[in-house]
């Protein structure tokens, strides 16, 4: 297979990182051991090497983290950030939440979420940020599964959290005020605040730390669980893969309640001390750009369904200074040739795909700023990464044949576990192979070209999808008796949900129906989970013998109409 795109080069001015290419094949993952203090102590805690260190290595005033909301702004320095989550990891502890307890946090993309969660993981807890779209039944799923004890979150979302249905919850905590005595408000750090000393409770590398729910093509989602010790790759993966500086103002556009949005929304900039920005509100291209200039953002970390959306308002660009951007990144979803492009003719720089998954904890195939990008690739694996191409078999595949692309075991960030599901997390690997589930094709040159799936889950504007999740909502509606859900190609959103139902004797296909389903979806799931186009049917197609439902014969049909059309 050929690419038929021209490949770009670093760009004058990018930075060089061309020793690391050097070290590709005697890179060790250990060599990045002696960057931590625990290195020495054997002491670990995530929220200590982000924040805590920054203050002892004398970086206390340094902005740790630039809120933008509309016309609302706050700063926080690393020192502020320091008193703020060691007043709330104090009051958690003298509460009596301890290590290994699940804290839950749900809230909006504000301080407030990225103070609570990392106060969490500053008492050994296991924290599981919530996505800010989550409806009743999305977070209940996760919550019970998870028995979470505690709840953060404020009294507007708390209206879509089912408190009585979940029998492990004991405290909530709200970073406003109640008139709900049973609530705990945290209180506002005032200037008289004094340090608090011993807080943090020091753990192992191999503690679990952090809880990521995320879908596959059969059953609810799945924990995903993380150890403190995914902060060697992030630290790593940080400097080589954002290029991140010391005076870089970082923006990743993710919430926390997904993996991008804590992996390089938190641990990767803030274990380099960099700036983050936080952008609160839902996605608006002017919004965006006057992100960018405004925060004088230098590096950014978002997904192509957002370049493409950007890109269809091109025409605002001249309206903004966005001359402060050095280094773009993307990740989540195929990032096709058009965008890259695009950003090059627009603004001038390269848009670096990155490739890795929430089970993986951190990047694994990814453009270094030193290498050529070839449009179509996703990259090369990193130093220390080794990934091949593989039938189901465990066989390695020659180079340009299409097959599994798998990881070598063994890289720092890889998950602990499935949270309370061994036989899933074994179902991941094949000799020492790590499955990652997707289609791809490698060249001689070790770039890797994404292909599809090789299951049915969906992606949609770079958020995971599991159709068994929709098909389930789906049907408990009165009107569906059954149901299949498929990713139906869209030219922005990469993937849309689309729905296939047989409807209830009596019903009949209206668009008032469909609009109604879709609502009951919307609200009762999330938002990104709603089908975008509901199609009723007068029967499925499904196999012989078993009678399961052929989500495949429905994908390649509505691919085929594509084509037609
Ligand atoms: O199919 C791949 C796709 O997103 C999946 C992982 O989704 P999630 O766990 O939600 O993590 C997303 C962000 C880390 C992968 O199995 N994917 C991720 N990055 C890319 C991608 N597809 C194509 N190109 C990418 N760069």
């Amino acid at each position: 297979m050929t690419n038929k795109f021209i490949h770009l080069p670093p760009t004058e001015g990018e930075y060089q990182l061309s020793h690391y290419e050097g070290t590709r094949d005697v890179f060790s993952w250990e060599s990045v051991h002696a960057q931590f203090s625990w290195n020495k102590t054997g002491k670990v805690n995530m929220a200590y090497e982000c924040i805590d260190r920054h203050v002892d290595d004398g970086y206390g005033d340094k902005t740790a983290l630039i809120y933008i909301e509309g016309t609302k702004r706050e700063e926080l320095t690393f020192h502020e950030l320091k008193k703020r989550t060691d007043q709330l990891a104090a009051l958690l502890k003298s509460r009596g939440v301890k290590k290994g307890d699940r804290v839950f946090v749900f809230l909006t993309k504000h301080p407030d979420c990225y103070v609570a969660v990392l106060a969490s993981i500053k008492i050994g807890a296991i924290v599981g940020p919530l996505f800010e779209a989550f409806m009743e039944e999305a977070i209940y799923d996760r919550m019970y599964d998870c028995e979470a004890s505690v709840l953060i979150t404020n009294s507007e979302l708390l209206e879509r959290v089912p408190v009585n249905k979940l029998p492990h919850l004991k405290s909530i905590y709200i970073t406003d005020e109640s008139e709900d005595e049973s609530l705990l408000s945290i209180p506002k750090l005032t200037s008289n605040d004094t340090e608090i000393a011993d807080v943090i409770e020091w753990v192992d590398l191999n503690d679990g730390m952090i809880i990521h729910y995320t879908s596959g093509s059969t059953g609810k989602p799945k924990g995903v669980l993380h150890a403190h010790r995914v902060m060697v790759q992030q630290y790593q993966t940080g400097k080589w893969v954002l290029d991140l500086r010391d005076d870089d103002i970082y923006w990743c556009t993710a919430h926390p309640g997904w993996v991008t949005g804590s992996s390089y929304g938190i641990f990767a900039p803030w274990l380099n001390r960099a700036t983050i920005v936080v952008h609160g509100g839902r996605f608006a291209a002017e919004e965006w750009f006057d992100v960018i200039e405004q925060a004088g953002v230098t590096v950014w970390y978002s997904a192509p369904t957002a370049f493409r959306l950007l890109m269809d308002k091109t025409e605002l660009v001249k309206n903004y200074n966005l001359s402060s951007l050095r280094h773009i990144l993307s990740v989540g979803e195929p990032l096709n040739p058009e965008v890259i492009t695009w950003g090059v003719e627009t603004l001038n720089l390269r848009i670096h795909d990155t490739w890795w998954m929430t089970e993986t904890g951190g990047q694994l195939i990814v453009n270094l700023p030193s290498q050529t990008i070839k449009p179509g690739s996703m990259g090369r694996p990193l130093p220390g990464i080794q990934a091949a191409i593989i039938d189901h078999q465990g066989n390695e595949l020659k180079r340009g044949e299409l097959g599994l692309l798998a990881i070598k075991k063994g890289w720092p960030s890889m998950m602990k576990e499935i949270w309370k599901n061994e036989e899933k997390y074994h179902s991941y690997f094949i000799h020492d192979w790590y499955l990652s589930g997707d289609l791809a094709y490698m060249d001689e040159e070790g770039y890797v070209f994404f292909q599809g799936r090789d299951d049915d889950m969906i992606n949609s504007s770079g958020e995971r999808i599991g159709p068994f999740e929709v098909e389930s909502k789906l049907i408990e509606h009165p009107a569906v008796l059954e149901a299949a859900v498929i990713g139906k190609p869209d030219p922005v959103r990469g993937e849309i949900v689309k729905a296939f139902i047989v409807l209830v004797g009596g019903y009949t296909d209206n668009p008032k129906l469909k609009k109604e389903i879709q609502t009951f979806v919307r609200y009762k799931l999330s938002a990104h989970s709603m089908p975008r186009e509901i199609e009723v049917l007068d029967e499925l197609p499904k196999t012989q013998i078993s009678g399961k439902i052929l989500r495949r014969e429905l994908k390649r049909k509505e691919i085929e109409k594509l084509v037609v059309n």
